[in-house]
């Protein structure tokens, strides 16, 4: 199951690091490579030794090994790992996370990895309830950590209340489910349209607008994340998208047309995110236009609307996802272009929102779906709402 998987394990001075034995074990019969690395607290309760031969890897809690002179390298751990799991976290541990304080070798590890952190606090009911271990934890959980919550039993201190360090067996069933969910789109095509269009009035004019792209760019890096093989057919924009996503690059509508449609039929998940052009000039002049005359008319006409023609042709097994962005009468206006539009849901993003579209790094949503289920999400960054718009999708029953 967990074949492969480089996970590391960093275990804190509590009594709970006994248990983890048992979890090394879980995690190697599973496949997974093991590595640990231990505070000096965390020795007085659980061996190296014995964590070296279940892990059959050494086991690290300085910076130097004394007898070789050899040094220990967090930065090389960090990058091994994919997951990395604390446990148990102790109170101290969780404080110095939150602050960036870096007085041993696993929080040095900590701060250099880039990988999900898993962090199962364990610690005295009281340690436990007190506002600042809260405060802790609620911290942690913004960096993007994800928390797995104390028990509730019989404590060291023979109290009995909230505290416990989750079980190792339920720690590896966590750890099992995140790689199988972190892959819940595998075998799946997502086509993604982002960015802005250029409509051209003469060699070196067009029409444009303010869209960076950020927002489908985004999407297309959580669909890869979660497997899916990728293609994102993208207007012009300075953002530098992820090589192993297809992209294809066009600058008018009438090109993102032409390139969505030859990906449709195989896509099974497709959003449109782009901003694109209504119009465009009937005719481009193929010289400069030159200053003349007092006033200068150009005769617009509509391009076509992609995310329409995909509608009129999507299949049942394929989800198509729409944005609209709105200024007045927001809900009403989303709510026509999901019916017109044949879509399974919606984006709705309002400009009226602050820090909310063109440019910006966070986005503020609602989703209406064809059901006239609505829900509206908080302002959060662009990475955040990719996330929710995905998850939105696999709640959906045809994928
Ligand atoms: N869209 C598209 N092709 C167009 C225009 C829009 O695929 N020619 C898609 C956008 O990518 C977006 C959705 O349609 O997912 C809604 O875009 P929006 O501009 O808000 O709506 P329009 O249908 O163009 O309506 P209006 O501009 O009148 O609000």
């Amino acid at each position: 199951m967990l074949t492969g998987k480089n996970i590391l394990l960093g275990i804190t001075g509590g009594i709970a690091a006994y248990k983890i034995a048992l979890l090394v074990r879980l995690l190697k019969k599973a496949g997974a490579n093991v590595k640990v690395v231990m505070t000096p607290a965390a020795k007085e309760f659980i061996t190296p030794l014995t964590l070296s031969v279940l892990s059959e890897n050494p086991v690290y809690s300085k910076f130097s090994e004394n007898q070789t002179g050899k040094w220990n390298n967090h930065v090389e751990l960090g990058m091994w790992a994919d997951l990395f799991v604390i446990a148990p976290a102790t109170a101290n541990t969780l404080a110095k996370m939150v602050n960036g304080i870096c007085d041993n070798f696993l929080l040095a590890t900590y701060l250099s990895s880039k990988c999900p952190v898993f962090i199962a606090p364990a610690m005295d009911l009281d340690m436990y309830k007190h506002p600042s271990t809260k405060k802790n934890l609620d911290t942690l959980q913004t960096f993007g950590h994800t928390i797995i919550d104390a028990q509730e039993g019989e404590l060291a201190s023979g109290l009995f209340g909230k505290g416990r360090m989750e079980e190792s067996e339920l720690i590896f069933e966590k750890i099992n489910d995140h790689f199988q969910t972190s892959k819940r789109l595998s075998g799946k095509k997502v086509l993604i349209t982002a960015g802005p269009t250029y409509e051209q009035i003469d060699p070196v004019r067009f029409i444009g607008n303010h869209s960076s792209g950020k927002m489908g760019i985004a999407l297309a890096e959580q669909a890869l994340k979660l497997g899916a093989d990728v293609t994102l057919v993208l207007g012009p924009s300075d953002i530098e998208v992820n090589d192993s996503i297809n992209v294809i690059n066009i600058l008018s509508a009438q090109e993102m047309y032409e390139a969505v449609h030859k990906y449709v039929a195989e896509s099974n998940i497709i959003i449109m995110a782009a901003a694109v052009a209504d119009y465009t000039p009937k005719e481009v002049s193929q010289s400069k236009i030159k200053k003349k005359t007092d006033s200068l008319e150009i005769e617009l006409v509509p391009t076509k609307d992609i995310l329409k023609s995909v509608g009129a042709i999507k299949k049942d097994h394929q989800i198509l996802v729409g944005f609209a962005l709105e200024t007045d009468d927001e809900q009403a206006n989303a709510k026509k272009k999901l019916e017109s539009k044949n879509l399974d849901f919606i984006v709705l993003n309002s400009l009226k929102d602050e820090k909310a579209g063109f440019g910006f790094e966070t986005n503020k949503i609602s989703i209406i779906d064809k059901n006239n289920n609505i829900k509206d999400y908080e302002l959060k960054t662009k990475t955040k709402v990719a996330q929710d718009i995905f998850d939105k999708i696999i709640s959906l029953s045809n994928i």
